[in-house]
């Protein structure tokens, strides 16, 4: 853990308790024993595609926040961009966490109706499923090596390479299958493309303001 992420442990506020590795793990779980409550009532393949969903929307909240960590901080500094930047690692991994638990349904809804879901596989381009792949190989490439024993067998340049491409890869990701649905219904999902570009915008604004920040500013 490096400095920068260390939490604060004379501050007894929730966000300050709130952070590092205890911040990871309640997401994930939180997030894996929702979304299995919801697809359990919900029932069989119907309940796996709901959890599909929701997790593809949790996923989305957490790498959005951890894309968009430097940006919202530069451009907007108080206490909760301060507080998303700070754990962008553990909002990072916890989205690795949400889209295992979003693996896991897709495999249920496999096993549970695989007529269904073949019928799915037909209606989707194979190249949206080729992107969807390398993103969850970049994923897995992150998120190990965002443990600090993993990080600093790297070099710093490949270590920078790696999250950098990965995280466009992923951002993309999102933005194909919100863009694909957001055509088909825009009044339903035209906000969740919106917000997804709108990451993508901030991330560019932070960019320019570091840019014309005072040198040591
Ligand atoms: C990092 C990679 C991936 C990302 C970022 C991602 C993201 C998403 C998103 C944003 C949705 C739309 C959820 C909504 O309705 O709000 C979705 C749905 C879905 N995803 Fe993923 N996904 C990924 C990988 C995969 C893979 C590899 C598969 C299958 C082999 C897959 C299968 C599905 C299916 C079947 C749905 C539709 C569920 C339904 O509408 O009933 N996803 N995903």
């Amino acid at each position: 853990m490096s400095i920068i992420d260390a939490p604060n442990r004379t501050d007894r506020s929730l966000s300050a308790q709130l952070t590092g590795w205890r911040l990871t793990w309640t997401l994930v779980i939180a997030i894996a024993i929702g979304t299995t409550a919801v697809a359990v009532t919900v029932g069989g393949v119907a309940g796996a595609n709901e959890g599909i969903r929701i997790t593809a929307r949790t996923s989305a909240v957490l790498f959005l926040l951890a894309f968009t960590a430097s940006a919202t901080y530069r451009l907007w500094p108080n206490d909760f961009t301060t507080w998303v930047r700070r754990n962008r690692r553990y909002l990072g991994v916890a989205f690795a966490g949400s889209h295992l638990v979003h693996a896991g349904f897709i495999i249920a809804s496999v096993v549970l109706s695989s007529a269904r879901f073949k019928a799915g596989v037909e209606r989707t381009p194979g190249g949206v499923y080729v992107l969807d792949t390398i993103a969850y190989g970049f994923l897995i490439a992150m998120t190990i090596t965002s443990f600090d024993r993993i990080a600093k067998r790297m070099q710093y340049a490949s270590w920078r390479r790696l999250h950098l491409t990965g995280s466009y890869v992923i951002w993309l990701t999102f933005f194909v299958a919100y863009w694909r649905r957001g055509i088909t219904y825009p009044l339903f999902y035209g906000p969740f493309l919106l917000v997804v570009l709108a990451a993508l915008v901030i991330r560019a604004a932070g960019k320019v303001k570091r840019k014309n920040a005072p040198a040591g500013a």
